[in-house]
């Protein structure tokens, strides 16, 4: 393990606990649909292999398994990743098309080939090398493929307990990716109504960043 960025005080948390936590405190914590702006865009591209960093309890791996993708979930949480597995199970995904693997993936060597990287929300208020991680994942896409996040990039803080938010801008600077071999084609701000547990609607932002990868 190389060194670490530290997106908040909290930073001796241990990771995999500080999740499992979260994710064991209600079931499940997030809607289980898709996430809009990754249906949008992989709605328009050509089906293929798909891995999806942090992806929770697989809402993004079990609709690209459903149109067509090959598609992969790695999350951190084993607890996450139960969920994630017995949903795809419900909907009668096999492991042929929706596979979940937990796992830290600051530790996972990430070499094989992939058509679509997504990374939805891929943020934490403690412990994550994220910037490293984001860009082993670009290097894993294949020629004609893409890499799409979606991150916080504004949401009313109610707990103090939020993220690090991250403008387009700041992702593009995270991804690092050189012009000569990648083409952006979506780095915006999107704003997104959301409805809070409490049915009380609020209005955030969402940073989306999506390069197709030339050769
Ligand atoms: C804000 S959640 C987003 C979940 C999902 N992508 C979604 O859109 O609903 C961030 C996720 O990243 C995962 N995570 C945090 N650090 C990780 C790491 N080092 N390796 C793998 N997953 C990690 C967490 O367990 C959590 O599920």
């Amino acid at each position: 393990m190389g060194h670490h960025e530290h997106n908040h005080e909290d930073s001796d948390t241990n990771p995999a606990e500080y999740w499992d936590r979260r994710y064991g405190e209600a079931e499940p914590i997030w809607t289980g649909k898709v996430n809009k702006v990754l249906a949008d865009v992989a709605s328009g591209l050509e089906p293929g292999r798909s891995l999806d960093l942090g992806c929770g309890e697989g809402g993004d791996v079990i609709w690209l398994a459903k149109n067509g993708w090959t598609a992969l979930g790695i999350d951190i949480s084993e607890k996450a990743i139960a969920r994630a597995r017995s949903a795809a199970q419900t909907e009668g995904l096999g492991e042929d098309r929706a596979r979940f693997v937990a796992g830290d993936l600051t530790e996972m060597n990430l070499d094989a080939e992939v058509d679509l990287v997504s990374a939805s929300f891929f943020q934490s208020p403690v412990m994550l090398n994220r910037t490293a991680i984001l860009r082993a994942a670009a290097a894993m896409v294949a020629p004609g493929g893409h890499i799409l996040v979606v991150s916080h990039a504004s949401m009313p803080n109610r707990n103090g307990d939020g993220p690090k938010f991250s403008s387009p801008e700041e992702e593009v600077e995270a991804l690092g990716l050189n012009d000569r071999d990648w083409e952006p084609l979506i780095i915006e701000s999107r704003a997104r109504t959301h409805a809070g547990r409490d049915g009380v609607e609020m209005e955030l932002e969402d940073a989306v960043v999506l390069y197709r990868r030339k050769s």
